[in-house]
């Protein structure tokens, strides 16, 4: 090995160091470790988090007759039971689970199961499940009941899938409410 080799060698080292050296220093100085001065996430209550988030009124919502005119019961059948079934059974008899069995839900009085321990949400709204009723709380049920223990699930954005979704739910009757 003669000298010169030697140096590229030496030289390669030294450059690698300074380059070790170098990249360090400059990630130190790009990024600071910084604490925030207050607190991103509180945790007491839920009003904080709401403050920010859109208001939690209920807007009216279209009337949904239009839609569930032309609602798919079979897509809606489907929908059900990927969005509904951990809580909710669908069938005539069906047990409660989280939430109470669906069967003859449609155009009944809230809080239809006879022994579901239901919400001072649902029992302190009177009145039976209307096409419209149904159409606004699966649009948002924290919304339509608050304090409901259905909110856990957030709702149904599309206009059409809650309607396909009623229109199920109306089948699961042995004398469905006429269509509006
Ligand atoms: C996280 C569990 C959960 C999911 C998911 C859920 N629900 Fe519910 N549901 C409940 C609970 C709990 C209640 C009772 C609400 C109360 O007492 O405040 C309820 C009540 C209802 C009621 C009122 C029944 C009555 O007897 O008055 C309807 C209708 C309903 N759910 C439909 C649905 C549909 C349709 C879906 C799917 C698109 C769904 N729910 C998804 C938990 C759930």
């Amino acid at each position: 090995m003669d000298s010169t080799q030697v140096n590229k060698g030496m030289a390669a080292i030294l450059v690698a160091g300074i380059a070790y050296f170098l990249s360090g220093w400059i990630g130190a100085t790009l990024v600071h470790d910084i604490k925030p001065e207050h607190e991103v996430l509180k945790i007491e209550g839920a009003a904080p988090a709401t403050a920010t988030s859109a208001p939690e009124k209920a807007e009216p919502l279209p009337p949904i007759a239009p839609l569930l005119a032309k609602a798919d019961v079979v897509a809606g059948e489907s929908t059900a039971k990927k969005l509904c079934v951990s809580c909710h059974t669908f069938n005539d008899g069906g047990k409660a689970g989280v939430g109470p069995n669906l069967y003859g839900a449609v155009g009944s009085a809230r809080g239809h199961m006879e022994g579901f321990n239901y919400s001072a949400a649902i029992k302190g709204k009177p009145g039976n499940w209307s096409y419209d009723d149904l159409n606004a709380w699966l649009a948002k049920p924290a919304a339509f009941a608050p304090g409901t223990r259905m909110a856990a699930f957030a709702g149904i954005k599309s206009a059409e899938q809650r309607a396909d979704v009623i229109a199920y739910l109306r089948t699961l009757s042995k004398t469905p409410v006429p269509l509006p």
